[in-house]
């Protein structure tokens, strides 16, 4: 299949280009789309066998259901019950980067749901994505736009390098402003659950409607015991190359990172760090890329993915990540961050029984790459 890959300006898409492309997706194909978190892979999600192919496509397993995308708040009822949390949520947050599980209607088909009684739904805050879903004029599933297991994409480049001759088309509308995934809160429970932290924080969603309980798979750790939402349980947001988070207080992460990244290259690896702008220079790393101002969790959610596909090509062979802060959007961050290593993480305060071991090889240094993806 060959893919076609049309720009377009993200602020007033070209009337034509959208129009071409809701023509594929009213036939049954597939549009990746931009959207403020990450790109889309879009279908018409009322069409069993458009989102079939969306599953085809990324190679996802088939009992991970998707989110359905609305233009408008107002189209809720054709797709999910409006319970009564919906309106003050959907008031403040929509469109944004909030996706509610809700009981879902018989217009959507098991596919969608991966076969739940619940649907996801959310309106995208993108003029692309919406002007997408009303020309179409159906809602529009889609996950994001990355081969499954990869890390979500947030240009149009990475959807390519996923999918390129597995989907219709791409709307290149940019760089995706947010840069991780939206909010998933499911509203079927009491207290409300959230089974994903993302763009809105649990801190913004306690203001509008009180106590929200947090699945402890939503901190990032391996989820224990039944699975509330299925995309838990797969690993996910990772790089090929072998990952490590280390957490603690930021002095703690930088001085633990570099004492690893020379032992680590004392005994023949190459190794990368996705660092601070704060830390950067304190690293002896075949790679150090810059990700953002510590304190500035959106710069760091903005450059993540980014981040971790630039290194995932740089033929290293471990990488370091420093953890932050699991407050606010803080709590998104390390719960990508935390999948990305696949569990692997390290304590800052074990530095001191680190220090004996393997310190200061003393090897010329490799010439050195630092970038900056600000
Ligand atoms: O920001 C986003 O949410 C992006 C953009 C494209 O909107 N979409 C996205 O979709 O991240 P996806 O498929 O990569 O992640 C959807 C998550 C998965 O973890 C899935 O298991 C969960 O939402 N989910 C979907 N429907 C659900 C349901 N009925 N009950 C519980 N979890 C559900
Ligand atoms: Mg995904």
């Amino acid at each position: 299949m060959e893919t076609r890959l049309v720009t377009v300006d993200p602020h007033h898409p070209d009337e034509q280009a959208i129009a071409e492309a809701a023509a594929v997706i009213r036939s049954g194909g597939l549009v990746a789309f931009p959207t403020e978190t990450v790109y889309g892979l879009g279908a018409d999600a009322l069409n069993p066998s458009a989102v079939q192919g969306i599953f085809r496509a990324k190679g996802r397993p088939g009992d991970n259901p998707l989110i359905v995308h609305l233009a408008d708040p107002g189209e809720l009822p054709a797709v999910g019950v409006p319970l009564p949390r919906v309106e003050p949520l959907a008031r403040r947050f929509w469109p944004g980067p909030l996706t509610l599980v809700l009981p879902r209607t018989p217009a959507v088909p098991d596919v969608t749901t991966a076969g739940l009684n619940t649907v996801a739904v959310r309106v995208p805050d993108h003029p692309v994505a919406v002007a997408l879903i009303r020309a179409s004029g159906c809602p529009i599933a889609a996950p994001s736009a990355n081969r499954s297991g990869r890390p979500s994409p947030t240009r149009a480049a990475h959807v390519w390098a996923d999918l390129h001759g597995r989907i219709d088309m791409i709307l290149d509308g940019g760089e995706a402003g947010i840069g991780l995934e939206s909010t998933v809160l499911d509203l079927t429970q009491n207290p409300p659950v959230l089974l994903r932290p993302g763009g809105v924080t649990v801190e913004e969603l306690e203001e509008v409607i009180g106590p929200i309980r947090i699945h402890p798979a939503a901190g990032g750790m391996p989820a224990a015991g039944p699975v509330a939402s299925p995309g838990m349980k797969y690993r996910h947001y990772a790089p090929a190359t072998r990952c490590v988070l280390v957490e603690g207080t930021p002095e703690a992460v930088a001085a633990h990172i570099s004492l690893r990244v020379r032992q680590e290259r004392a005994a023949g690896l190459r190794v990368g760090v996705l660092a601070s702008r704060e830390a950067a220079a304190q690293y002896d790393a075949d790679v150090v890329l810059v990700g953002g101002s510590r304190t500035d969790p959106a710069e760091l959610g903005r450059n993540l993915y980014h981040g971790l596909r630039e290194l995932d090509e740089a033929g290293l062979d471990l990488l370091f990540l420093e953890g932050v802060e699991a407050t606010g959007l803080g709590l998104a961050l390390m719960n990508r961050m935390r999948r990305a290593a696949g569990y692997r993480i390290e304590r800052a305060e074990d530095t001191a029984v680190l220090a004996g071991q393997g310190e200061d090889s003393g090897d010329s240094r490799r010439a050195r790459t630092e970038e900056d993806l600000s």
